[in-house]
């Protein structure tokens, strides 16, 4: 069997109506290792991992120094797949030099590629100039999630289309190599992704991008609860919580450890 080619951003964007695109979440190294083995064409370490990973209420807290860790253990797995590191909450907001020293951060741990929230033409810009590629992310973006009254679906009337349309060739004119659309109508989505040259990578916001994400937790039922759009393709929860049963019942009752685990 050939072995399998990395996957650099060139390459990424080159999928575009070729085949369609694949990305997880990954937070640490035995993670991602599995999910780079499966074949995946890109891991994101995403700012969801405040909530998923640190049982935060929102991803606010979580600090461009705390990524960076995150994504030193993802890329010490050496995955083929593309991996994307998101830049938190205030870490590009405050300007054009802040988002360059923070990308710089995640870039130096190992990151190949760096997404933002929103529409910040000016940074991506300077990023693009520096030799970081930009994915950028647009629809329900968290990190506003204040402003946006919660976690509800983006661009339902048709001037939020319209502006979301524009949003989406604003960043592209800017120099992101792709987009994120997070949980809008299925058919913003679906125009978006034919009118924009760059992959469009969907969550919650139908099958017409060119890939989807998901959170890996999500993916394998290892939160409490799902959202909407995720679909649950494993009971891990379930697994790991079967397996600790056994184990606390065979220490208990004498059966762990065994003649074969003691010398
Ligand atoms: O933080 C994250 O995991 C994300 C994905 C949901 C796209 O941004």
């Amino acid at each position: 069997m050939s072995e399998r080619k990395k996957v650099t951003v060139r390459r990424f964007v080159r999928m575009k109506g070729q085949k369609k695109i694949v990305m997880i979440t990954a937070y640490d190294y035995p993670s991602a290792h599995i999910v780079d083995e499966s074949g995946v064409d890109s891991i994101l370490v995403g700012d969801s991992l405040a909530m998923v990973v640190y049982g935060m209420e929102n991803t606010h807290r979580i600090t461009v120094d705390t990524m960076a860790l995150h994504v030193e253990a993802v890329a010490r797995a050496r995955p083929k797949a593309l991996l994307v590191a998101d830049m938190p909450f205030m870490s590009y907001e405050t300007g054009v030099r802040d988002a360059l020293l923070n990308a710089a951060k995640l870039v130096r741990a190992g990151a190949e590629a760096v997404k933002l929230e929103g529409d910040y033409p000016e940074v991506i810009r300077a990023l693009v100039k520096a030799g970081i590629p930009v994915m950028g992310h647009i629809g329900l973006t968290p990190q506003r999630y204040l402003q946006l009254g919660g976690y509800r679906k983006q661009g339902k009337t048709t001037g939020e289309a319209e502006r979301l349309m524009r949003e989406a060739e604003d960043l592209v004119e800017a120099g992101v190599f792709s987009i994120v659309i997070e949980y809008t109508s299925s058919d913003v989505a679906r125009r978006i992704t034919e009118r924009i040259p760059v992959p469009t990578i969907c969550i919650g916001s139908g099958p017409y991008c060119d890939g989807q994400v998901l959170v890996f937790h999500d993916l394998l039922g290892l939160t409490p609860t799902t959202p909407p759009f995720a679909k649950r393709y494993a009971d891990l929860s379930k697994i790991i919580r079967d397996a600790v049963e056994e184990y606390s019942r065979e220490v208990r009752e004498g059966f762990f450890p065994g003649e074969e685990h003691y010398f």
